[in-house]
């Protein structure tokens, strides 16, 4: 019996010195000190002994266990301590290694051609306006000398906002109801730009879209005359395009604008020849003329005092024009391929 709490005691010792990994520890201590053990079945024989050796021989077993779970615990400390170790490590990170960047995003190529052209006008002084996307018949229409059976309304297909009690509510056929906006609140002299979206209904292709941004421009002052707008047309075309592009102005009716005019740059894939993109050589960029008396007076502007001159400018044509976009359906696409040239940092 002795001998056994002996031998066990140190082979247990051996056993938990040897294990390598949590579970051999957990193994070599349920075979040193389980219930089946050699050394349990020793202690169940001490019984067995007359009290004088019980005492002897059982302080001996209890001093061995003792030693046994010293042994095992010690252990238990030191593998834990070397797996813990182990997850760290694998888990390292190595700070030496160059980091990711988080890829680095640009200005979307519409924005970038609208913040352009705001800023010309900028320059020339001209302030910053904005309008309501949803907009009311009279702004949208009557105001700009559009009543409600004239054929002018045929010209674009508008979209009605079902609002109950609101029927006359629709989403702005083009940037023009801001002129209105703009009269109604401020006497003249009148510089203004009014960038935003505008909406048609019309089937999508390479140089329409349902819905576009327009920037509409607008002076009013004492002895503003055709000439004035010309100019005005001639520093922002350069100011955009550079010398490259050809402009041509042509005649055009608006019903707000006595004269009208359309203005056209010369197709950035045939330079005015006629091909599948421009149809003609010329790619149509705004309409434009002298503000019409009539707009002038629903404003409560004196028409016999005041002239001026308005146009509207569509920026996705400046968009294809200005970088060689074959058409205006990839400004929609979202394809970061496509996005990511244009460069601007966001
Ligand atoms: C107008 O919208 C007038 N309000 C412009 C104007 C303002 C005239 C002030 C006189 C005085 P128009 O429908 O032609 O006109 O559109 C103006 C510009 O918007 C066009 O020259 C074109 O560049 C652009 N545009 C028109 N329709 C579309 C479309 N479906 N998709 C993309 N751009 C368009």
């Amino acid at each position: 019996m002795l001998a056994t709490f002996e031998s066990e005691r140190d082979r247990g010792i051996a056993l938990a010195s040897a294990s390598s990994t949590l579970q051999e520890l957990d193994e070599a201590k349920t075979a040193v000190l389980g219930r089946k053990a050699p050394f349990s079945d020793a202690q169940k024989r001490l019984g067995t002994l007359d009290p004088e050796s019980r005492k002897r021989v059982g302080q001996i077993a209890n001093d061995a266990r003792d030693a046994l779970n010293r042994a095992f615990d010690e252990r238990r400390v030191v593998l834990e301590a070397q797996a813990e170790d182990a997850l760290l490590e694998a888990d390292r990170i190595d700070l030496s290694l160059p980091g990711r960047r988080p890829p680095r995003g640009s200005l979307h190529p519409l924005t970038l051609v609208e913040d352009e052209i705001v800023e010309v006008f900028l320059r020339l002084g001209f302030r910053v306006v904005d309008g309501p996307e949803v907009e009311d018949d009279w702004h949208n229409f009557q105001a700009l000398n559009i009543p409600p059976d004239h054929p002018a309304r045929t010209m674009k297909d508008s979209l009605y906002v079902a609002i109950p009690g609101h029927p006359e509510l629709l989403l702005r056929t083009e940037t023009s109801a801001a002129q209105i906006r703009t009269m109604r609140s401020q006497p003249p002299p009148v510089s203004i730009v009014a960038p935003g979206r505008v909406y048609r209904r019309e089937t999508p292709d390479a140089t329409h879209l349902p819905v576009f941004h327009q920037v509409e421009c607008l002076v009013v002052d004492e002895g503003i005359t055709f000439a004035d707008l010309k100019g005005t047309l001639e520093v922002m075309a350069r100011a955009v395009f550079g010398e490259r592009r050809r402009v041509r102005l042509g005649p055009a009716y608006f019903p707000f604008v006595e004269p009208g005019a359309e203005v056209g740059v010369s197709c950035f894939v045939c330079d005015g020849v006629g091909c599948r993109v421009c149809g003609n050589g010329w790619i149509e960029l705004l309409g434009a003329g002298m503000v019409h008396p009539k707009v002038l007076e629903n404003c409560g502007y004196d028409s016999e005092r005041y002239t001026g001159f308005a146009f509207g400018l569509g920026v996705e044509r400046v968009a294809l024009l200005k970088y060689a976009i074959p058409d205006m359906r990839m400004l929609l696409e979202g394809d970061v391929r496509f996005l990511s040239q244009f460069g601007g940092a966001a």
